[in-house]
């Protein structure tokens, strides 16, 4: 079966659940994994992240989009420098505690966005959930759209939700006009961030799919399980 969860109130134990932060949470996660680092450590709070400071280490993340004091990167998977086999902590307001929701009780979670798309579609087998991380509880439509995007890929029986989430997908003749729809994207509009817009929407660019490989309190650990040609 696949499912979509429009925010992760709905998230329920599956085999395979793929969490999905188009703005910008699994982007910049799926381009830092591309990028060389070595895994990201999704963290669920601020003070989490500066615990798990130490050499090797880039903190990056956001509170209202902005990079929160004595972190080295923000949110933007533009600004991910060369990896250089360093692990990014990630601290966001949505996303990161989704993926960490999800690794408490799914088998096995991925971390898809329209820059992976294909790869994460390619690389799903079976019954899955894919969660929308949402923003503040509340669905949020480029995330939507990502996981009506995804469903469309696979196949097998959908939920209602998927095919409601398939059907938000079809309303929108491209990724950039769904995304700047939104209203996290007119908050990055509004915040000088543009270009993030318009990098997150370009579709299966990237070959990385992000799995959780361990998860503790407050933490989840993403690597490069996969990596396939683009
Ligand atoms: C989040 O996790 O809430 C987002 O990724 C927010 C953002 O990128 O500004």
């Amino acid at each position: 079966m696949i499912d979509v969860a429009v925010t992760p109130a709905e998230l329920a134990p599956a085999d395979t659940v793929v969490v999905i932060d188009v703005l910008r949470a699994t982007s910049t996660a799926t381009q830092a994994l591309a990028s060389g680092y070595r895994g990201v450590i999704c963290v669920d709070s601020i003070e989490r992240a500066r615990a798990l400071r130490a050499p090797g280490r880039v903190l990056a993340g956001e509170r209202r989009c902005l990079m929160p004091d004595g972190f080295d990167l923000g949110n933007s998977p533009l600004a991910v420098d060369d990896g250089a086999d360093r692990e990014l902590v990630l601290c966001t307001t949505n996303g990161a505690p989704a993926i960490v929701a999800a690794a408490k009780i799914a088998g096995e979670v991925m971390l898809a966005c329209l820059l992976n798309l294909n790869a994460v579609a390619e690389a799903i087998g079976g019954d899955v959930q894919i969660v929308c991380a949402g923003t503040d509880g509340a669905l949020a439509l480029e995330d939507v759209y990502a996981a009506g995007r995804l469903s469309a890929l696979l196949s097998g029986e959908r939920t209602d939700a998927a095919l409601a989430a398939e059907a938000v997908a079809r309303a929108y003749p491209t990724a950039i006009e769904a995304l700047s729809a939104s209203a996290d994207a007119r908050v990055l509009f509004a915040a000088g961030m543009a270009d993030d817009i318009t990098y997150c929407a370009l579709e299966s660019v990237l070959g990385v799919v992000p799995r959780v490989r361990s998860c503790g309190a407050g933490i989840a650990s993403v690597a490069a399980a996969d990596t396939v040609p683009v």
